[in-house]
């Protein structure tokens, strides 16, 4: 049995901030954020939540996919910054899409998360026990980040993107690589709530709330760090999935990386040998929107037409964790 992408959809919220809007609140230029980043300006929440842009975005890869959302049974949403910690975001989307057959759940693996959930969503269709799934990844990220630090906040931005899959008759989802390593976690994390009930030491003191403390609660980052994971984990893992599918680095049309910073992106493309037009990018206008970042460029390439029946696509994304991965698709849609 065979899966493919059936649709794709995308949402952001209402307000852009530029750089030189940033450069007012923390010391920055704009030189500084796109000579570093190549981050121009990123879409900032003004009140809308992680569920209304997942219930946007995946309203929107239904109509591109001509499915109704009775015929969804699996909705995974991938996030790191959920509104709730329950209803989950994939249950809110259920809610304002009526996608009353579904069985709905998130995911959260850093900015690997739509990957993640690819993989996993393909899985249970090629297993038999669902035959539609909507995918989606959603962040929020701007109530996460220390507005107060300039070595985070010029990089993130919110928004969402989603994908309907579905069973198919000719091979769509071709391979899929996954991995992570605990050990290495503390270079970018996002603390949880601190451990406070009546017999808790200190009520809010440090004991049984995992490593971090509560006033780490915002993202934090060994930037060096992080980047020379990132270039070493997509190039083996878009090496890795290639070889799984059967293909060279030749037969892939485009890599969608997450979209971190072009640096990254410039620096793998060199270690591989590959043109620089190949790797897919609009992080200059939408900054790192984490587990959205692959599903919104995605999108954008299936509405800007780039995407033609047959071409072979590498995802490929790395984050938090650690976690990296990357899958390979042929894409079977006429456009
Ligand atoms: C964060 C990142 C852009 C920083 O770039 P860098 O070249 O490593 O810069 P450094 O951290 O070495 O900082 C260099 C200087 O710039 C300063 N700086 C940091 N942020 C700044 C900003 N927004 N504006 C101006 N100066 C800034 C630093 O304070 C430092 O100053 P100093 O030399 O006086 O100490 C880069 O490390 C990166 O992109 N890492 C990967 C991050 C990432 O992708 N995270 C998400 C993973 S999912």
């Amino acid at each position: 049995m065979y899966t493919e992408i059936l649709g794709t959809g995308s949402a952001l919220p209402k307000q852009r901030i530029t750089n030189d809007e940033l450069a007012v609140l923390v010391d920055t230029s704009d030189e500084w954020i796109t000579s570093r980043t190549g981050i121009s300006e990123r879409w900032i929440s003004a009140g809308e939540s992680t569920s209304d842009l997942a219930a946007e975005a995946a309203a929107n890869a239904l109509a591109d996919a001509g499915v109704e959302p009775a015929d969804i049974d699996l909705v995974i949403s991938a996030t790191v910054s959920p509104d709730n910690f329950t209803p989950t975001v994939s249950c809110e989307v259920q809610k304002a899409l009526g996608l009353s057959q579904a069985t709905c759940f998130d995911l959260w693996a850093g900015c690997t998360g739509f990957i993640f959930s690819l993989m996993t969503a393909d899985s249970l269709l090629k297993s038999g026990f669902f035959s539609r799934a909507l995918v989606i990844g959603a962040e929020v990220l701007s109530k996460l980040v220390d507005w107060e630090d300039r070595a985070t906040c010029v990089l993130f931005g919110d928004g969402a993107g989603a994908a309907v899959l579905g069973r198919s008759s000719e091979p769509g989802l071709l391979s899929h690589v996954s991995g992570s390593d605990g050990s290495r976690g503390e270079v970018l994390t996002i603390g949880g709530v601190p451990l406070m009930n009546p017999w808790s030491p200190e009520r809010a003191g440090t004991a049984g709330q995992g490593s971090l403390n509560h006033d780490q609660s915002v993202i934090c980052m060994n930037g060096q760090e992080v980047f020379k994971f990132a270039v070493r984990a997509m190039e083996s893992s878009i090496r890795r999935a290639t070889e799984l599918s059967d293909l060279s680095l030749h037969d892939i049309s485009y890599i969608i990386p997450h979209q971190a910073n072009n640096r990254i992106i410039q620096s793998v493309a060199g270690r591989m040998e590959m043109p620089r037009e190949k790797f897919f990018t609009n992080l200059d206008h939408r900054g790192n929107t984490s587990s959205a970042s692959i599903p919104m460029a995605l999108d954008e390439m299936n509405r800007a037409g780039l995407l033609l029946p047959g071409m072979h696509l590498a995802l490929v994304g790395f984050g938090g964790g650690l976690t990296w991965g990357a899958s390979i698709v042929r894409w079977t849609r006429q456009s």
